[in-house]
């Protein structure tokens, strides 16, 4: 077995409010590199929270979040965000004002016609503002920004929750060549049924979850 890029060790999360809130308990799972994961679960049973606390964009209450065997606090949150992960958000989070192009450009050092080609968005398309582009389209290219910024891991949440079938069935494909062909570990919240079939392995959160219900 391939050794574990990430581990969630005995990982709780409560959020902090009038009352204190458990949403996740005692979870212990692993990722590795290569393989493309789906993480599936109810609505409210801390698929999000899980998502924020692999990304570095939030602390554990408990536990801890290795990388390569190393808690993330001692990397340093902002320093393995930035050289560790990409996230794909539901919400397509692109720049309105610039053109798609100029989208892929932010996201790292990748050749934003090739990585444009990869997703399935073709030339004509490239100089427009993200605001002519469909969903479907927007989406492609918040994956295609993604790729740009040649990460380890991709965290991605719900991407094909707005989508018809067939731009569903592309994005697989293209999460899944980097999992299997360029070799990144791809975590996906998901409620699809397609993914899961796609993924290498279904990670239900519940089964992990020993938060009291
Ligand atoms: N900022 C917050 N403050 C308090 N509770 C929250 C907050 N965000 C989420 N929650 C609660 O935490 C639980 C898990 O949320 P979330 O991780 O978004 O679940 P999922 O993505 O699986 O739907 C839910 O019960 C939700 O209401
Ligand atoms: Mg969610």
């Amino acid at each position: 077995m391939t050794e574990q890029l990430l581990r969630l060790d005995n990982v709780g999360y409560a959020y902090r409010g009038k009352r204190s809130r458990d949403v996740l308990v005692g979870i212990n799972m692993g990722f590795r590199a290569g393989t493309m994961y789906a993480v599936t679960g109810p609505s409210g049973s801390g698929k999000t929270t899980l998502l924020s606390l692999l990304a570095g964009l939030d602390d554990p209450t408990a536990g801890r979040v290795l990388h390569r065997g190393r808690d993330i606090r001692e990397t340093g949150l902002l320093a393995y965000r930035r050289d560790t992960m990409s996230l794909v958000f539901q919400s397509y989070n692109l720049i309105d004002y610039l053109t798609v192009r100029e989208n892929v450009l932010l996201g790292g050092p990748g050749d934003p016609d090739e990585l444009l080609e990869r997703v399935g968005i073709g030339a004509e398309l490239r100089g427009r503002s993200v605001l002519k582009l469909s969903g479907g389209q927007q989406q492609r290219v918040a994956i295609a920004r993604a790729l740009a910024g040649t990460s380890e891991v991709i965290l991605a949440d719900e991407p094909t929750g707005n989508l018809d079938e067939e731009t569903e069935a592309s994005i697989i494909e293209v999460l899944k060549r980097c999992a299997h062909e360029d070799g990144t570990c791809v975590i996906v919240v998901t409620h699809s049924s397609r993914v899961c079939a796609a993924a290498d392995e279904v990670v239900d959160l519940p089964k992990f979850n020993q938060v009291a219900n």
